[in-house]
C-alpha cells in the first residue's frame, strides 16, 4: 500500500497578521516552485483562519485548526464547533495534542469525543499520540500510545476509521531537538498500525501515521523513509519557511 505523505505544520500560539502574511507567500512561492509531491497543510491558531482562507484558496497549501469543541453550538464560552472551523476552509484539525493534554487536562475520552466532532462535519483529524520520557524509560511506551489510540477508536463509527490520520508525538521530542531515531519512530508506528488493523484490517494500511517531534530538514528525511511513518507533524520548523519547505521536500 503506498500512502501519499503528508506534512503538516502546527504554528502553535505563533504568529501575528503580518508575520503569518509574509510566511504563506513564501510558502505559496516555494510549493510553486520547488520539487514537492506530497500533501501538505498548517494548522494556525484559530484567529488566523480567515488569514489562511483568503491567502491559500486554490493553493496546494491546505489549511486547519489545532484544537475543536465537541459540541456542535451554545452556551460554551472560548469553544470553537467544527463547523465553524469548516465555515473558513479547514480540511484538517489537530485533536489530542500532548499540549493540550498536558496544560488543559484533556483525556483520551475527550480526545475521542473530539475526533468524532470532527469526522461528523467532514475535517480530517489528526490525532495525536505520545509518551512521556518517564513512561518511555519505564517500557510503556507501547501500552500508552496504544490505550491513548484505542479510546479514540472505540467511538470510531467502522466507515470512519480510515478517515484519521495519527501522529505519533512523544513528549520528550517536542520542542526539545531530541529526536527519536528512526527506527524508534518506526517501531511505534508499527504497533500504532496494528492496533489499527485490530480495530480494522481494511483501513489500517491506509491510514497516515505522522511523526512529530523536532522534525528538521537534517533529519526529516530518514524519518519519512521508514515504511511506517507517512510524513511529519512539524512545530517549530514550520514557522520558517525554507525549513518547512526542506521537510515536505524530503517527504
Ligand atoms: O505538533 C508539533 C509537535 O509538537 C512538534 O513540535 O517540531 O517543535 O518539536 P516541534
Amino acid at each position: 500500500m503506498v500512502r501519499r505523505k503528508l506534512v503538516v505544520g502546527n504554528w502553535k500560539m505563533n504568529g501575528s497578521l503580518a508575520a503569518n502574511s509574509a510566511l504563506l507567500a513564501d510558502l505559496s512561492a516555494g510549493l510553486m516552485s520547488e520539487k514537492i509531491d506530497c500533501d501538505i497543510a498548517v494548522c494556525v491558531p484559530a484567529p488566523y483562519l480567515a488569514q489562511c482562507q483568503a491567502a491559500l484558496s486554490g493553493s496546494a497549501l491546505a489549511w486547519g485548526a489545532q484544537d475543536v469543541s465537541i459540541h456542535a453550538s451554545g452556551a460554551y464560552t472560548g469553544e470553537i464547533a467544527a463547523t465553524m472551523l469548516c465555515d473558513f476552509g479547514c480540511r484538517y484539525v489537530i485533536v489530542g495534542h500532548s499540549e493540550r493534554r498536558a496544560y488543559h487536562a484533556e483525556t483520551s475520552q475527550l480526545v475521542a469525543q473530539k475526533t468524532v466532532a470532527a469526522l461528523q462535519v467532514g475535517l480530517t483529524p489528526i490525532v495525536c499520540v505520545g509518551e512521556t520520557l518517564a513512561e518511555r524509560e519505564a517500557g510503556r511506551t507501547d501500552v500508552v500510545v496504544g490505550q491513548q489510540l484505542d479510546a479514540v477508536l472505540a467511538l470510531l463509527d467502522a466507515s470512519d476509521v480510515a478517515k484519521i490520520v495519527v501522529a505519533y508525538e512523544p513528549v520528550w521530542a517536542i520542542g526539545t531537538g531530541k529526536t527519536a531515531t528512526p527506527q524508534m519512530a518506526q517501531d511505534v508506528h508499527a504497533a500504532l498500525r496494528l492496533r489499527l488493523a485490530a480495530k480494522d484490517a481494511g483501513a489500517a494500511p491506509m491510514i497516515s501515521i505522522l511523526y512529530g517531534g523536532s522534525m528538521k530538514p537534517d533529519n526529516a528525511a530518514e524519518l519519512m523513509a521508514m515504511v511506517d511513518i507517512d510524513g511529519g507533524l512539524i512545530g517549530g520548523a514550520a514557522l520558517k519557511a525554507a525549513d518547512f519547505l526542506a521537510i515536505a521536500a524530503a517527504a
